[in-house]
């Protein structure tokens, strides 16, 4: 099997047994037959809360999703047993991690149990089976963003990426950044939705935790999924530089305002720059709209240059949490695969109840940055579970950090060389959920 190509792996014979003890079937399903596929996908959405999908909304998330793998568990016994009772879905998706490499990631979706099945261990064999599915296919690391943070730990993933939500005062916030002089011109939904994929896959490539993204998702980014609510409320801007060349793009759209005209407020959907110029005057573009009283945007980064832009940093209420969640399944692979800022070389203990990535690991970077790793006998310098290192292969978190949680047991030295060793010049940044 191709990595790129998780349809094809076949359904995980062990979670299928676990489920079997309760009387349920584990299926990989087949997304050509729309007979299993809308009310699998009507399972989902239920899941997460949503209403019932009109015959529209089910073609295009058909259409938008079918290149992943499907896994249902079904119960024979329910009123509807078309319908199951437990989902998730996996693909392979680029990941980008620091020195400008990529790594293939099994990229987990739509974990969803119905309320009638929960708590009778669904979503364990579904995920447990999801990383056997991973390894045996040669893929070295899983991912996933979550709906709680609770749930994910217990199964090896942690985070490894944060994220930024911004509330703006315009008023107070006042623009004292660049003013390049580019041009900002409106483009149409169907051009956002085609230009934002040649801009991303550029971008992605030199910030750590970005995944390639998949063209449904750009579409409803855009607002032009069938039947999607509230898309011809979305507005586009392109930020063009002297070239005519787009080096950012900004989607929005503008809250209600209560009775004031003059105090709407501006949702930041969506934005991409390439440039420090784009980026400076996109921001300047939504603090500067009239008829705005306050920007928020959710998704940031973590270190975003624009609070040194705008003359009140106080204008600003900045939230922060963890968005891009990590599972590490072969060691080698993964630690092998980023590059480092300085040499250094570690025997590192990593536990791991699952088994993947369990075992003493040699990491030993040389001068140029690239690593080789092997399993390896003797004292290690350092012990940490597959949760911490999961954490800290992209360089957004500190061993050090997480030795005062601890997380990481190993001597100040050692702390200090993997803090220096494992360091990202570019913060780690996810700028979308999947
Ligand atoms: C979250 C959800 C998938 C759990 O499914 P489930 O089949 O009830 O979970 P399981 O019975 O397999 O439980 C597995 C473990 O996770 C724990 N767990 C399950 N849901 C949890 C939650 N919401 N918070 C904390 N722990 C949770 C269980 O206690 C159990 O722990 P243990 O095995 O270590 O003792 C399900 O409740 C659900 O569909 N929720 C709504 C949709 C959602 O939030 N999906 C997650 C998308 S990121």
């Amino acid at each position: 099997m191709s990595v790129n190509d998780a349809k094809s792996a076949p359904a995980d014979p062990t979670a299928a047994e676990a489920v079997a003890g309760n009387g349920l079937e584990y299926r990989v399903i087949d997304t050509a037959d729309a007979a299993v596929f809308d009310p699998y996908l009507q399972a989902e959405m239920r899941g997460f809360l949503a209403g019932e999908q009109s015959d529209q909304q089910l073609g295009g998330m058909r259409d938008g999703l079918s290149f992943r793998r499907f896994v249902g568990i079904y119960d024979p016994a329910s009123l509807d047993p078309a319908q199951p009772v437990g989902t998730v879905n996996s693909w392979v998706a680029d990941l980008s991690l620091p020195g400008r490499r990529g790594l293939p990631m099994w990229a987990i979706s739509g974990v969803t149990v119905a309320p009638t099945h929960r708590r009778r261990g669904i979503a364990r064999a579904m995920l447990e089976g999801e990383l056997r599915t991973a390894a045996a296919a040669g893929v070295a690391i899983a991912g996933l963003t979550v709906s709680e943070a609770t749930i994910y730990g217990r199964f090896g993933f942690a985070p490894a990426t944060y994220a930024t939500d911004w509330s703006i005062e315009t008023k107070r916030a006042v623009w004292i950044g660049p003013r390049p002089d580019g041009r900002l011109d409106f483009i149409d939904r169907a051009r956002l939705r085609d230009e934002l994929p040649a801009l991303h896959d550029r971008v992605r490539a030199d910030r750590p935790g970005e995944i390639a993204v998949w063209p449904g998702l750009w579409r409803r980014m855009a607002g032009l999924a069938p039947g999607q609510e509230g898309g011809d409320k979305l507005r586009a801007v392109r930020y063009a530089d002297r070239a005519g060349a787009t080096r950012g793009l900004a989607v929005y759209r503008l809250g209600d305002e209560d009775s004031d005209f003059t105090k709407h407020e501006l949702h930041l959907q969506y934005l991409l720059t390439e440039t420090d110029d784009a980026y400076a005057s996109l921001w300047r573009f939504a603090l500067e709209h009239d008829l705005v009283s306050t920007v928020k945007a959710q998704l940031r980064s973590v270190d975003e240059p624009l609070r040194w832009m705008i003359a009140d940093q106080r204008s600003t209420k900045v939230e922060t949490g963890e968005h891009g969640w990590l599972r590490i399944l072969d060691v080698p692979a993964v630690l092998g695969a980023r590059s480092y800022p300085v040499a250094g070389s570690f025997r590192l203990r990593v536990e791991d109840p699952l088994g993947f990535a369990d075992g003493t690991w040699m990491l030993a970077v040389d001068a140029s940055g690239s690593a080789s790793v092997s399993a390896s006998e003797g004292t290690p310098d350092a012990r940490l579970s597959v949760n911490a290192l999961s954490s800290l292969v992209l360089g957004g978190v500190r061993a050090s950090t997480l030795r005062a949680a601890g997380m990481v047991t190993a001597d100040e030295a050692t702390v200090q060389r993997l803090d220096a060793v494992f360091a990202s010049a570019q913060v780690p940044y996810l700028s979308v959920w999947y």
